[in-house]
């Protein structure tokens, strides 16, 4: 029986295989993260990554094949993160995916990191409802489309500069919070008061966003007052940053009253976001998507997912690492 494809994704600085059904279902999944390698840069340094990848690559396909008893017959494919990522990092996935499918006799997809997120909702067997807006809100992108169909997107608009994540992260460094940002922000700011002013901006103008200038305002609000209470700075960014994606979506879902609103990336880990958008749902009488939170971060279930659409399109694989590859190639 050939039921699973081993997915493989490196395009930052998560390592991580899996192995998932075509219905979503995931046999095995493990990630390791690169954190210590990359804390004293305040950021992910991407020569360190490739070479934690290389490292780590290797023993997790291990580690994930022990769940079928090595017996690599049931695999009939192996996807793989071609892009957007870090060169010297995709690189390490694509070349061990290539030498494995070599080895093993498979044949090797190259997937869009993007087309992964998009599927992650699907991950252990949850529906989706079509037409939905969609938000996408990771630490490389930040944007609203209108997605008619599964993976048919009209993006409505997209950041002029920092995405949520990295605004997350970077706040998170102005606060003294260590690597990742986005989740320590996430839970200091559950538990602070939003009791400073700052601006939402681009709010009431169409589907862009614009998130360098509320950043900046952190940083002065900090330079005003540096005795202000983390928690509190904490929570006043993120219910600025909620409020503008909120109207963004009313915005979006009065324009084209879709069956749902689904929210993937990164950010859709945060316990904040997600209720707002439960709240939102509601709101408008419709349903609400959002990936297990497992499967919100980087990891290579969502990558095995989406590899399942290329195989059954049948399309011609292209395995090119592409560090700037287009939200919507395959
Ligand atoms: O999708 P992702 O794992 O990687 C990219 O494709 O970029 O997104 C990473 C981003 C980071 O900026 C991280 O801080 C943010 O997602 N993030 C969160 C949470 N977990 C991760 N932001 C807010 N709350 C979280 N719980
Ligand atoms: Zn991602």
């Amino acid at each position: 029986m050939t039921d699973l494809i081993l997915g493989i994704e490196t395009s930052c600085d998560d390592t991580s295989v899996a192995l998932v059904s075509r219905d979503g279902t995931v046999l095995a999944c493990e990630t390791r993260a690169q954190y210590s390698v990359h804390a004293a840069y305040g950021g992910v340094f991407p020569e360190l990554a490739s070479r934690a990848h290389l490292e780590a690559i290797l023993p997790v396909v291990q580690e994930v094949l022990q769940r079928i008893d090595g017996d690599i017959s049931r695999i009939c494919a192996i996807g793989v993160t071609r892009g957007p990522g870090l060169i010297g990092s995709l690189l390490v996935g694509v070349n061990t995916a290539q030498a494995l499918g070599a080895a093993w006799g498979k044949p090797v997809i190259g997937v869009n990191h993007l087309r992964g997120h998009l599927r992650s909702p699907a991950l252990d067997g949850q529906s989706e409802l079509f037409p939905a807006v969609l938000l996408l809100a990771s630490g490389g992108h930040t944007l609203v489309a209108h997605q008619a169909a599964p993976g048919q997107i009209e993006v409505l608009g997209s950041t002029r500069d920092d995405s949520i994540g990295e605004s997350y992260d970077k706040v998170a460094r102005m606060l003294g919070l260590g690597m990742p940002g986005g989740p320590a922000i996430d839970a200091l700011a559950a538990q602070g008061e939003a009791r400073y002013r700052l601006p939402r901006p681009m709010k009431n103008e169409g589907y862009e966003f614009s998130f360098s200038g509320l950043k900046s305002s952190v940083a002065r609000l900090l330079e005003r007052e540096p005795e202000a209470a983390p928690a509190d700075v904490a929570a006043s960014f993120v219910a600025a940053c909620l409020d503008v994606i909120r109207a963004k979506l009313d915005r979006a879902i009065e324009a084209r009253a879709p069956r749902s609103v689904v929210v993937v990336g990164g950010v859709s880990a945060s316990a904040q976001l997600r209720d707002m958008i439960t709240e939102l749902a509601a709101h408008h009488g419709i349903a609400a998507s959002l990936p297990p939170r497992a499967w919100a971060t980087d990891n290579a279930a969502m990558i095995a997912l989406a590899a399942w659409d290329y195989l059954d399109q049948g399309m011609e694989t292209d395995l090119r690492a592409r560090p700037n590859l287009a939200f919507d190639a395959w």
